[in-house]
């Protein structure tokens, strides 16, 4: 069928009932009230200013400008990466590293750091990478295209044009020498220990200077075994890596049981298909504490999530005549693992004593399988009269009177430091306070116990802790978690503190990221187009045309470039939000979501194509059908063709960031069926700006984020049903600016995101949330895609006022995306 024909065909069916003047237009002040026209114009690349610049008029009302101050909490970095970046290439070439730390740098170690540990910390302030200087040097260099290809073995790098980057030969001869034993591309790397670099396949143990490889190190490329921390060391805290704990104390919420069950499902979400804290010591240990009446509620539900249950109290009593108790072995045979004792509002309102707390600790205790979090901390007046230590010494030693430090060494009891004064009040201790009153806690079980217990013990800090504010919190050393009132009792703000417990930890052990094995790669993307888009958006790449083809949304633009000739453009006289691949014989057929409509075209480049018959204009864009909603405060924004054939679309409220409608969830997600071209929306909420639009290699998992909400969720995705099954993927961390943008998938299921704002597109591990590598973009991206013969280099589009050109970087050894599918109009499907 041809494709003409079949689009006049669906213009004819659909024409008569919509207009295709579009009337919301009359009354959107931010558009000209006109008729919609075919365009006029078939652009060829120029520079911006001899088009008709919207963008002065555009710009401020609807791209509108983020806030000119930061996130709350937000600490701009103290040197830009790539200062950072030249600084190590520097001292590895010279061998010789800064003997003070990098900016920010607590030494993580309990017996101190020493100048290797230095020159650690600035290897993981900011690790590089062969590829991070293949964006700066394989394109530049041949703008054709980027040259650089890894030898399978890992062990070396060959490429066309330019140096070799310069790392040490006897690193390089090591990594040579690992030839044959696996796969991958040589990079420098960390494993968990924080200690052990590695390089391709292999590793080297931290002996003497930077340059000193000894190929007698084991090689073991994950191995744990060639370091540990010294255990003879004078370690007057810390002495022995404590896992984190995270727990959610819900109190007397929530009212009823259907809101408890609709809680835990949907933390179970959250954690069941994204993060399993069972899987690994680096990931923090959690644990809600539900009402009693929902205990049994909380484990059926949490199964298989790794979440912990406990219960918020206890009784000191075994069985018998005790009216309204409960005895910790009955909690047991319930499933719970964990209770808390001694909680200030306990103390406080319900008059318990530390005897008491004490005896149901002992009672407690004789559960095996149960863990004890004994509640301790300070009244504001305590505080302010200087009693802090004095209080929490107290309450520490009576609390744990008789205790055994055996019990202590096997991790039964955890302490919580709750200042009294921070709890429900929003008055968060400050990471500083936090730390003081842990050392304390420290100091009182050194000289109960003795300092190797005070070292193993974990201490979780409590009062106000929020998303926003766990990562620094935890930050401290000595703060091995957090105790979390009101913020536990919203699935996602609880996941995100989970996160931020892992991120910490991460940072902690000396890693930037909680990469399981490496150090993630940093690669920095080359400007490849000066096309100055207002705002470039929706990159596809066309495995059928070898083209890329993106949208300057607001400037109604369509682009396309074959990565050799001159790129080039076409006017759709609308704002456009996406473009999709149409299903066709036809070169350059493409489904475009414009605001005004939804349109098809054959785009072809300026001149004809001379191995097509159908010259340039020759089919479109013609109408295809309406797009969804008919509000004048949204368009059509994110969207993709999902992996069934029809096109998913995504809204924007044009006024989120101002006037009348600011901020209101008004936009809604829409698919289109190909076979019939009728909209479904798909989504059982509403939202302002859609983004991170992508699927999975099988189709099945759907990714979209609410830009300014700044967390992206994955859905269980059918072509015949609504988006269910939402999980939290990823929230962005309070010290990243900006917000998710658009999103891709990769081979290997990772998550791309452009993070709009923030200079960089980060790749997502879906299953943790963990970022594990990040493209430093020299512009504000705002969409990518991957693309090129072999699909294996990213391309960015980027956005006004900073930026606006597309940019590309080649993937890493082993990355590469998934073939872009295309919309089926009307082609049949058994
Ligand atoms: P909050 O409560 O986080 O709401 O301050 C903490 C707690 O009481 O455990």
């Amino acid at each position: 069928m041809k494709i003409a024909t079949t689009l006049t065909a669906a213009a004819t069916l659909l024409a008569p009932t919509l207009a295709f003047t579009s009337p919301k237009q009359a009354s959107n002040p931010l558009t000209p009230s006109k008729a919609f026209t075919l365009p006029q114009e078939n652009g060829a690349w120029a520079p911006h200013s001899s088009h008709p610049d919207t963008r002065h008029t555009i710009l401020p009302q609807e791209l509108g400008v983020w806030s000119t101050s930061p996130p709350a909490g937000y600490v701009p970095p103290p040197t830009s990466h790539i200062d950072t970046r030249k600084k190590i290439l520097e001292q590895e070439s010279k061998g010789v590293w800064p003997t003070s730390p990098p900016p920010g740098w607590v030494c993580p170690k309990p017996e101190g750091c020493c100048a290797e540990d230095i020159r650690e910390a600035w290897e993981s302030y900011a690790p590089y990478s062969h590829d991070g200087r293949v964006g700066a040097l394989g394109f530049v260099g041949c703008p054709g295209g980027g040259d650089w290809c890894y030898a399978s073995s890992g062990a070396a790098t060959t490429r066309s044009g330019g140096a070799p980057p310069s790392v040490s030969s006897k690193a390089q001869s090591v990594a040579a020498a690992l030839a044959g034993l696996g796969s991958g591309m040589p990079q420098r790397s960390r494993d968990n220990s924080g200690a052990k670099k590695s390089y391709g396949i292999g590793s080297w143990k931290n002996t003497g200077t930077f340059n000193e490889v000894s190929s007698a190190d084991s090689f073991d490329s994950l191995g744990e075994s060639s370091w540990a921390i010294n255990s003879n060391s004078q370690a007057p805290t810390s002495i022995k890596p404590r896992r984190p704990i995270v727990a959610g104390n819900w109190k007397l919420n929530p009212s009823t049981r259907a809101e408890a069950i609709t809680l835990l499902k949907l933390l179970a979400a959250n954690f069941l298909n994204n993060r399993n804290t069972n899987q690994s010591a680096d990931t923090p240990e959690t644990v809600i504490f539900p009402p009693l009446p929902y205990l049994s509620d909380a484990v059926e539900i949490l199964e298989g999530t790794g979440i912990q249950v406990g219960a918020q109290d206890v009784g000191p009593n075994e069985k018998g005549a005790f009216t309204g108790e409960v005895a910790p072995s009955m909690l047991v045979s319930a499933g719970c693992s964990y209770v808390l004792l001694g909680h200030s509002e306990r103390r406080t309102l319900f008059g318990e004593t530390d005897e008491e707390i004490n005896a149901k600790l002992h009672k407690s205790l004789e559960q095996p399988s149960l863990k004890v979090i004994l509640c301790v901390g300070e009244t504001l007046q305590e505080y302010e009269n200087g009693l802090l230590e004095s209080v929490v010494d107290s309450q520490i030693r009576k609390g744990l009177d008789g205790v055994d430090p055996a019990v202590l060494m096997n991790d039964r009891v955890i302490i919580a430091y709750e200042p009294v004064w921070a709890i429900g009040t929003g008055l968060v201790a400050t990471p500083a306070q936090a730390q003081h009153a842990h050392v304390a806690i420290r100091n009182s079980l050194a000289n109960m116990y003795d300092t190797e217990v005070a070292g193993s013990v974990r201490i979780q800090y409590g009062g106000s802790v929020t998303a926003d504010s766990t990562e620094e919190l935890m930050g401290e050393n000595d703060v091995d978690g957090a105790l979390v009132g009101g913020a536990s009792l919203n699935a996602d703000s609880f996941t995100r503190i989970y996160d931020g417990a892992t991120t910490a930890n991460a940072r902690k052990k000396g890693n930037s990221f909680s990469d399981n094995h490496f150090q993630p790669l940093e690669l920095t993307a080359s400007l490849a187009l000066a096309t100055t888009n207002a705002l470039g958006e929706s990159p596809v790449w066309s495995d059928r045309d070898q083209c890329l083809y993106w949208v300057s949304a607001t400037e109604g633009e369509v682009w396309r470039w074959d990565l050799h000739s001159q790129p080039h453009r076409r006017l759709i006289n609308s704002a456009v939000g996406c473009v999709g691949l149409l299903q066709s014989s036809a070169p350059g057929s493409l489904i475009i979501a414009a605001e005004s409509a939804i349109l098809t075209t054959t785009m072809i480049t300026p001149g004809g194509d001379p191995n097509s018959p159908i010259p340039d204009f020759a089919s479109g864009p013609s109408f295809l059908c309406d797009r969804p909603e008919h509000m004048s405060t949204t368009r059509p924004n994110d969207g993709r063709v999902d992996r069934f054939g029809n096109f998913v679309v995504g809204m924007y409220n044009q006024y989120h960031r101002v006037g009348a409608t600011a901020g209101e969830n008004n936009a809604g997600l829409f698919r289109l069926n190909s076979q019939s071209l009728h909209w479904e929306e798909i989504l059982d909420y509403r939202f302002r700006v859609s983004n991170c639009i992508c699927f999975s290699s099988d189709g099945r998992t759907m990714y979209f984020g609410d830009t300014p909400t700044r967390t992206v969720y994955a859905f269980d995705y059918s072509p015949n049903g609504p988006l269910t099954n939402r999980r939290m993927v990823w929230t962005m961390p309070s010290n990243m600016p900006g917000g998710p943008d658009g999103a891709q998938v990769d081979a290997n299921g990772k998550l791309w995101v452009a993070v709009t704002g923030a200079g960089r597109v980060v790749q997502l591990n879906p299953s943790t949330g963990n970022i594990e590598m990040t493209v430093h973009v020299d512009a504000n991206p705002t969409s990518l895609t991957f693309g090129g013969q072999n699909l294996d280099e990213l391309f960015i589009t980027t956005r006004a006022p900073n930026g606006g050109g597309l940019y590309r970087v080649k993937m890493p050894y082993g990355i590469r995306g998934v073939p872009e599918p295309e919309f089926l109009l009307n082609v049949s499907r058994q």
